[in-house]
């Protein structure tokens, strides 16, 4: 079911990454710099949010005003800032999704990945909230749907006594304390933890992108700012409670959940909300991964030279100090439950050599699930076997997954495959074994390139090693062009790995001269130059920014029809005492310490409110609110929606606070003449004791 998902996912990523490979120079695929991209949109989404705060009025009166002024009379500045905030904001919010997405295809949260995936869950809890304070700031139409959803929200959850939304019904219950705390956790709150939830998610990666390449953060940027001059960011109107917008211009990307409210209670909401978050939480140990073995340190062999801590892309390996008593400062020591078994440790350790006669093949650092000198057996087992005098043995790792088909496509004895977990397992002291022991005339080392690598530097380590520019380096005396590269995306065919093997096999034939240039090394050849590359660039920028700015107000959401209008009831009222209050007897009084007797017993607990709303003698909402309140002594609440057809309606509300069992103890019957949008409000006055119907 996993794998199923899995390959379904990467059914829809994969043709994607090949467009964008057309699109994009190599290396510059969003697709692999999806995590750095948001940290990237969130630099703009702070830059242009320092630009709004300065204008920003923290006001009932001042919100709507400070931003129509940024909009509209700044527009060149004020208004581009605003447009970037947002569109920033909602590119954020489709680079963050596809990264999890890619995660989770590519199988790159589990193992030890645990920690980035969990911590990045908190992330969205964090970032969805930052996009819906914002909406609330502006204070238009769409902010008023979005504090009165959002309150109706928390309402559901046990932290408030009283209705939260109830002060977004009516503008006189608005108070400017609401902005004040807003904007706090908009500008404040809210980043903050935001930047230190993005340090603790890439705390385990040795080396985290965090980054992307300098030509997509400017082409994003000139795209957005484009997108910013041509559809700017604007608001939705000037809030009026007395009349409902028929429809408002959501942005699904932070309020997707909201008009599930208008059919769902919040309770389901928060559950569905929950039940995904308790999924993703635990998704990296379902089902359980086969364990694999992690890396083990040999004491006597290890030098303490620090290699494999630099280049393990999980920082699993620590140095610390000598513990055996030998001359040494350092020894490794590999945190097992942060071991994700890439081997590339092995790698980089340079006792892992191959070419040790008189003892055994054991590295300061090695894999017990293939370990040197498993390797070694094996390239000595395949290469007896290979005829011929351009003998070719072929590096598979495990992400890349292709020596088997590879061997049956070319069925020769000419040429053998190993298969190793990442390439960047291989110490070049192994290929210069292979090449100056016979046992082949040239290799090819295939992986998947950059960002692709299921390790994460397979091909980078790999490549300065064999370049002579990072440690271990491969040795002088060996002849670098016997050994050819082959990085290639998983999901393209066999042709470039076939390609490359055809031309080493050319390349070691007597009397072969290179075409050109003598020292290059063989590999797939580079992309040819694509002369649609710019404007297949400009399609991708526009298309995504079309994307962006689509959603961001597209499709309309219907709050209401077009001939209906909103009725609120929302009050607090106290039940009565569950029984009377009683005189206490004097013998009562005398079993009662001097200090505890009070002349009237009584009783702490309320009545539930009871209340009942109909029109046109239709019943619209019926219910018995209990009281709040830890002993149940506080004021039952009552808050409720609904929509009406517009028209006359002879409205009637009725509240029975006692235990009554027939009719009711307040009561108000009044016919009004809705005009589609109209919104009222049924209060209840506690000084008059009475019901009132006002207008929202
Ligand atoms: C504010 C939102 C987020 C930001 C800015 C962010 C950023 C990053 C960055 C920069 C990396 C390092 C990439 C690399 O070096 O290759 C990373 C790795 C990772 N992220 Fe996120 N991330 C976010 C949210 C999430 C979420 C919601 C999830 C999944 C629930 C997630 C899962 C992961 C995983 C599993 C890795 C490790 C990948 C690996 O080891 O190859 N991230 N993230
Ligand atoms: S195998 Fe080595 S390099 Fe890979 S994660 Fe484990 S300790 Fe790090
Ligand atoms: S690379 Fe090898 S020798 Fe160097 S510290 Fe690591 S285990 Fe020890």
């Amino acid at each position: 079911m996993l794998k199923a998902l899995q390959k379904s996912g990467q059914a829809v990523f994969e043709p994607l990454r090949r467009v964008l490979d057309h699109s994009f120079d190599p290396g510059l695929n969003p697709l692999n710099h999806l995590g750095a991209l948001t940290i990237y949109f969130f630099w703009i989404v702070t830059v242009s949010g320092i630009w709004l705060f300065l204008f920003f009025k923290t006001s009932v009166s001042g919100a709507f005003e400070s931003v129509e002024y940024l909009t509209h009379e700044q527009w060149y500045l004020g208004g581009v800032m605003r447009s970037l905030h947002r569109y920033a904001s909602d590119a954020a919010i489709i680079t963050l999704a596809l990264h999890m997405i890619r995660e989770f295809v590519y199988d790159r949260y589990r193992g030890n990945r645990w920690f980035s995936w969990v911590t990045g869950i908190p992330l969205l809890w964090m970032v969805i909230p930052l996009g819906i304070t914002g909406y609330w700031l502006v204070w238009d139409q769409l902010a008023w749907y979005v504090a009165l959803t959002s309150a109706e929200l928390l309402d559901w959850l046990p932290i408030f006594s009283d209705s939260m939304a109830r002060n977004f019904l009516s503008a006189d219950a608005l108070s400017d304390r609401f902005f004040t705390l807003m904007a706090f956790v908009h500008l404040i709150g809210l980043p903050l933890f935001l930047v230190f939830g993005i340090w603790l998610h890439v705390l385990r990666i040795n080396g985290p992108r965090i980054n992307p390449p300098r030509a997509l953060m400017a082409g994003s940027l000139a795209a957005m700012t484009v997108l910013s001059f041509v559809y700017p960011a604007l608001s939705q109107g000037e809030v009026d409670m007395t009349q409902v917008p028929r429809s408002l211009g959501l942005d699904w990307y932070y309020l997707l959940v909201y008009p599930l409210m208008k059919t769902w209670s919040p309770a389901w909401v928060w559950g569905l909300l929950s039940g995904i978050s308790l999924l993703l939480f635990v998704a990296p140990w379902l089902p359980s991964q086969r364990s694999k073995s992690a890396a083990v340190v040999d004491l006597d062999n290890c030098n303490g030279c620090a290699r494999c801590s630099d280049d393990c892309p999980f920082g699993a390996i620590t140095m610390m100090e000598r513990s055996d008593g030998t001359a040494f400062e350092k020894e490794a020591v590999v945190d097992p439950s942060l071991c994700m078994s890439c081997g590339m440790c092995v790698g980089s350790c340079p006792t892992a050599t191959p070419f040790r006669r008189h003892s055994a093949l054991s590295p300061g650092i090695d894999m017990p699930d293939l370990s040197a000198a498993t390797l070694r057996e094996k390239i000595q087992k395949v290469s007896n076997k290979l005829t011929g005098n351009q003998r070719i043995l072929v590096f598979g790792c495990e992400g890349h997954n292709k020596t088997e088909k590879l061997k049956s496509r070319l069925n020769d004895s000419e040429t053998a495959t190993v298969d190793i977990v990442c390439m960047a397992q291989l110490p070049p002291s192994f290929m210069d074994y292979i090449l100056s022991r016979d046992l082949a005339d040239g290799i090819v080392l295939t992986g998947c390139p950059g960002g692709e690598c299921l390790y994460r530097f397979g091909e980078q380590w790999t490549g300065l090693r064999i370049e002579r520019r990072r440690d271990p380096r491969l040795r002088k005396r060996v002849d670098a062009d016997r050994i050819a590269l082959a990085w290639q995306e998983p999901w393209s065919g066999l042709s470039g790995i076939a390609a490359v093997v055809a031309a080493l096999r050319d390349s070691l034939r007597p009397g072969h001269i290179a075409e050109q240039g003598a020292d290059e090394k063989i590999s797939l050849p580079p992309a040819r130059v694509n002369s649609w590359k710019l404007p297949l660039t400009v399609t991708a920028y526009t298309l995504f920014m079309i994307f962006v700015g689509w959603l961001s107000v597209w499709p309309r959401y219907q709050l209401i029809g077009q001939g209906q209008a909103m009725v609120s009831l929302s009050f607090s009222h106290a039940g009565q005492r569950i029984r009377e209050c009683r005189k206490l007897t004097q013998e009562e009084l005398n079993e009662l310490a001097p200090n505890m007797r009070k002349i009237d017993d009584c009783p702490r607990e309320r009545l539930a409110v009871r209340i009942a709303f109909s029109s046109d003698g239709i019943t619209l909402y019926e219910a018995s609110r209990p009281p709040t309140g830890l002993w149940n002594d506080g004021e039952s609440n009552v808050y409720h929606r609904m929509v009406i057809p517009a028209g006359k309606q002879k409205l009637f509300i009725g509240m029975v606070d006692s235990d009554r069992e027939e009719g009711f103890d307040y009561s108000l019957e009044q016919e009004i003449d809705f005009t589609p949008g109209q919104h009222v409000v049924v209060e209840f006055d506690s000084i008059a004791q009475s019901f009132v119907f006002k207008e929202g």
